[in-house]
């Protein structure tokens, strides 16, 4: 998809479809619908008048309705989106109705589009707050890129049902506006090639991403952007004393990946600046190995590298984007696999660290390979880490399908977090962490076990055991488990790996930026 932004006329933009954003004016709980355009375009307005009028649309979040050869316009289709109440919008619900146009332009076999920007100076100050114009073109640029990416790779009958040109079209503005809008769209397009980026690698099935080519596909993307990329395997595993990252591999006749990018800032940042670490589960495909899981849905367990994927493209965006400051990204990435040489219940590891955990459950395994990527970070030189899994079933109990899970040690780091996803627009719920919960993983022959005693808070537990391996470092563990794979479709998004989780860890790696 070629983005741009141009300062034109929406009415006088010639496309196959011109998108334009409503907003519902009512207020209250049991107003009548009062739909209005977010355009200053008198044709437009025009236009749409008596559709408005009529009742039928309503400006609902993702409605949509199309009027053809609209008078005064020189689009051949007008596609109103609604954004749903202007009491409470955000840019939020802007990205999801640009998702919004470029899906119902790839249903409609329409390949070339343009976005009216939405000008909230079309209402009165009553209706709404002004939306901050860089913020806004970077939703709609996050909402139209993620948009426009489907998950039939593999089918023979796939077509071409991309977009290849959308505008966005804003009237003129001065000089700076126009620069902020321009650099929010080239942010957007940025941020939203990367959350794809994670999605095609979540998407590949295991018999084709295995860890060497999730390693090799990252080193190519690597030496796109220009981050630092070394691959080691299972010599450097050993060597390392990454015991538990060890035990988890050797089922399996793949070979392991460990995976360290570096994104180093165009100036040396102060050497007491912080530097932050990303860790990445990276399991290609998890059977559950000899504690093997029930056939129903195994098919899903490909995506248990989506917290890896989510690093490395959040490395790929901070590549571009270049924050001043360090970050590094391990990925530990293995298959987990029954085999006569697989690990099994009982067995005594001991970690880099040099903690000894008794395994209970090899299906516990994502715990195990981050608890060496996570102190081998720290003794990179990370001082502030963030993880991301698909670590437990238990978080989509807790949390359902809409919120991942968020466990941290520390709150000042946690803080930052969630300052970043109102610009992300992701769901993280703070779950707690706190020492209450240790007994639960005490071994009887070793420092820890892998499984919780009982069932109960399993995705705590899971979150206690990495708290192990990351000492006093300020630290946040993401557990995607349940928001990492989309079951049905939505109206700005393909059913599949939903990329969760990159934005936010964008937002967050970015706010430890030194000042420029
Ligand atoms: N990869 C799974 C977690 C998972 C479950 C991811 C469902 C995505 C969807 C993880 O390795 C696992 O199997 N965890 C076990 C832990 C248990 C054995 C303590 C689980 O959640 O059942
Ligand atoms: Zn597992
Ligand atoms: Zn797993």
């Amino acid at each position: 998809m070629h983005l741009k932004l141009q300062f034109h006329d929406s009415a006088a933009f010639a496309a196959p479809l011109l998108a334009v954003f409503a907003v519902d004016i009512a207020t209250g709980d049991d107003a009548t619908h009062s739909p209005a355009l977010l355009t200053t375009s008198d044709p437009l307005a025009k236009a749409a008048s008596p559709w408005l009028a009529s009742g039928e649309f309503k400006a609902t979040l993702g409605e949509t309705l199309v009027l053809y050869s609209p008078a005064g316009a020189a689009a051949q289709r007008l596609l109103i989106i609604g954004l749903g109440r202007s009491a409470s919008l955000t840019i939020h619900e802007v990205r999801k109705a640009a998702g919004v146009a470029v899906r119902f332009a790839r249903s409609h076999a329409l390949h070339d589009i343009a976005i009216a920007f939405p000008e909230d100076t079309a209402l009165d100050d009553e209706h709404m707050d002004s939306l901050p114009s860089h913020l806004t073109a970077r939703a709609i640029a996050e909402g139209a890129v993620v948009a426009d990416f489907d998950i039939d790779f593999y089918r023979s009958d796939r077509k071409d049902q991309g977009i290849h040109n959308a505008t966005v079209l804003h009237i003129e503005a001065d000089k700076k506006s126009e620069s902020e809008m321009q650099s929010g769209l080239d942010e957007g397009i940025i941020v939203g090639q990367s959350q794809n980026f994670v999605r095609s690698l979540v998407n590949e099935p295991g018999n084709i991403l295995t860890p060497t080519e999730l390693a090799r596909r990252t080193a190519v993307m690597c030496s796109e952007v220009g981050v630092a990329c070394e691959v080691f395997s299972t010599d450097k595993i050993l060597e390392l004393g990454m015991g538990a990252f060890a035990a988890v591999s050797q089922g399996s006749p793949q070979p392991p990946a460990l995976i360290v990018l570096r994104y180093e800032p165009p100036t040396p940042p102060p050497p007491d600046a912080p530097v932050v670490g990303l860790v990445g589960k990276g399991i290609t495909f998890d059977t559950g190995g000899i504690s093997i899981k029930p056939a129903e849905n195994m098919d899903k367990m490909k995506y248990d590298m989506a917290g890896a994927a989510a690093m490395i493209g959040a490395m790929r965006a901070i590549a571009q984007l270049k924050p001043a400051m360090r970050v590094l990204a391990v990925v530990c990435s293995c298959e987990n696999m029954p085999d006569g040489m697989a690990f099994k219940p009982g067995d005594v590891l001991t970690a880099m660290s040099g903690k000894t955990i008794e395994i209970m459950n090899t299906d516990a395994e994502g715990r195990l390979v981050l608890a060496d990527g996570l102190h081998y970070a720290k003794t990179l030189g990370a001082t502030r880490l963030i993880d991301a899994a698909t670590l437990t079933g238990a978080v989509s109990v807790a949390l359902g399908q809409i919120n991942a899970g968020l466990f941290s040690n520390n709150d000042e780091t946690t803080q930052r977090f969630l300052d970043a996803l109102p610009t992300s627009g992701e769901k993280f719920w703070r779950l707690p962490c706190t020492d209450d919960y240790r007994d639960q993983i005490k071994s009887q022959i070793a420092d820890i076990m892998n499984t919780g005693g009982s069932r109960y808070g399993g995705s705590i537990t899971a979150a206690m055991f990495l708290k192990e391996f990351v000492g006093d470092t300020p630290w946040i563990h993401l557990d995607i488990a349940g928001t990492a794979w989309l079951d049905d479709q939505k109206p700005w998004q393909s059913k599949g790996p939903s990329g969760i989780a990159v934005r936010s860890i964008i937002e967050w790696v970015r706010s430890f930026a030194s000042p420029s």
